[in-house]
């Protein structure tokens, strides 16, 4: 009998249907090709789901992901004036990516900073900075720290006042950093842990912690960066770095910085791990400028489905395959209006002309 995969596919808003619509076609290629059978049930989530059905993470979506194999992800929100209309709680961020993320505890976000030559044109940096090629994992930290912790909001002594917090156990240190260890131990052995103990408690338990891990992977060896002078040193000799491990909020600023050095965060898609069920989602947001212009480059989404294929179906080989066709197209020249072109050399196509080019070198 042949293997099924239920795949919950939350397309999300601006330009989600859009990129989610020709990775669900990729998809499906891989499942012809390798006899699987991926059942794929769209329900609502973000924004428009919220215009829709008044919640942006409504109870019937959250059966279709409990119910699913894993999750695709496309991106949400909204402009700044359509956010306005929904209540603060409700508004997509708030009130349905941090809860998808912490109902299945998607606890280890794996953002690839991947630059290969066929990509190199993207990138803003030098030649000499990013010739052959860059590939770091940033590893970021999920459902602890300030995203997480007690808020507060009111006024003290006539004045206005908000305090957030940042939290983390043991465990939950412990935890990522295996996954970092794990991950390094798969590929160069070295894992930079970035932190910030000169100034804050909580990476000094990180760091404690760390210590603690360490022995059992002696193969590793930990190299630590401070936060803020691992932001320079990424754009200075990103090539120095190959997987680096991080709290949750240090981790979404620096993969952002790594979207800077691909020159796009459209070409960042991600994988989100969990101890209850895993998603798949780009790095980037929802584009609602561009959206329905039909010029989305569906890289991140198609990436997303590989890192899926990957972490929650081991199919590593045709993770590879999706990586290689886009790799290709990129390779030709192609690109689309959305990503960066400084000299003007590439030749720009539609999301539907680009993602015909990567299924057509994927069915060949
Ligand atoms: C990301 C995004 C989210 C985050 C937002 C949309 C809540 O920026 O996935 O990096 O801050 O984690
Ligand atoms: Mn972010």
């Amino acid at each position: 009998m042949s293997k099924t995969h239920i795949i919950a596919a939350l397309d999300g808003d601006g330009i989600g249907p859009e990129i989610m619509a020709v990775a669900l076609e990729a998809l499906a290629i891989v499942g012809k090709q390798s006899g699987v059978t991926f059942d794929v049930r769209h329900a609502p989530f973000g924004g428009q789901a919220y215009f829709d059905t008044g919640s942006a993470f409504p109870e019937a979506t959250k059966k279709v992901c409990d119910e699913a194999d894993a999750i695709l992800k496309g991106p949400i929100g909204l402009s700044f004036e359509e956010s306005k209309k929904i209540p603060i709680d409700e508004q997509p961020e708030r009130g349905a990516l941090l809860p998808l993320r912490k109902r299945y505890n998607t606890f280890a976000n794996f953002r690839p900073v991947y630059l290969p030559a066929e990509l190199a044109h993207f990138s803003p940096l030098k030649p000499h900075a990013v010739a052959g090629g860059i590939d770091i994992m940033i590893i970021r930290e999920l459902v602890g720290g300030l995203y997480f912790g007690e808020k507060e909001r009111g006024v003290r002594n006539g004045l206005r006042y908000v305090k957030e917090t940042l939290e983390y156990d043991e465990d939950q240190i412990k935890r990522i950093l295996e996954v970092g260890f794990e991950e390094a131990r798969k590929r160069k052995k070295v894992l930079h842990n970035v932190h910030k103990s000169n100034v804050l408690k909580s990476s000094v338990l990180w760091n404690e912690v760390l210590d603690e891990v360490a022995p059992g992977y002696p193969d590793v060896q930990v190299k630590h960066v401070i936060v803020d002078a691992a932001a320079t040193a990424l754009v200075l000799n990103p090539r120095q770095f190959d997987v680096m491990v991080m709290e949750n909020m240090f981790g979404d600023i620096l993969s952002d910085l790594g979207g800077g050095i691909l020159g796009s965060l459209g070409l960042m898609p991600s994988a989100c791990v969990g101890t209850k069920g895993s998603y798949y989602e780009p790095s980037h947001g929802s584009a609602p400028d561009i959206a329905g212009m039909g010029i989305a480059n569906p890289y991140s989404m198609i990436g997303s489905v590989a890192m899926m294929l990957e972490k929650s179906f081991g199919m590593d080989a045709e993770a590879r395959r999706l990586w290689d066709a886009m790799r290709f197209v990129f390779g030709q020249g192609f690109t689309t209006a959305d990503l960066r072109d400084p000299e003007g050399k590439l030749k720009p196509v539609s999301t539907r002309e680009f993602a015909d080019k990567v299924l057509a070198k994927l069915a060949g």
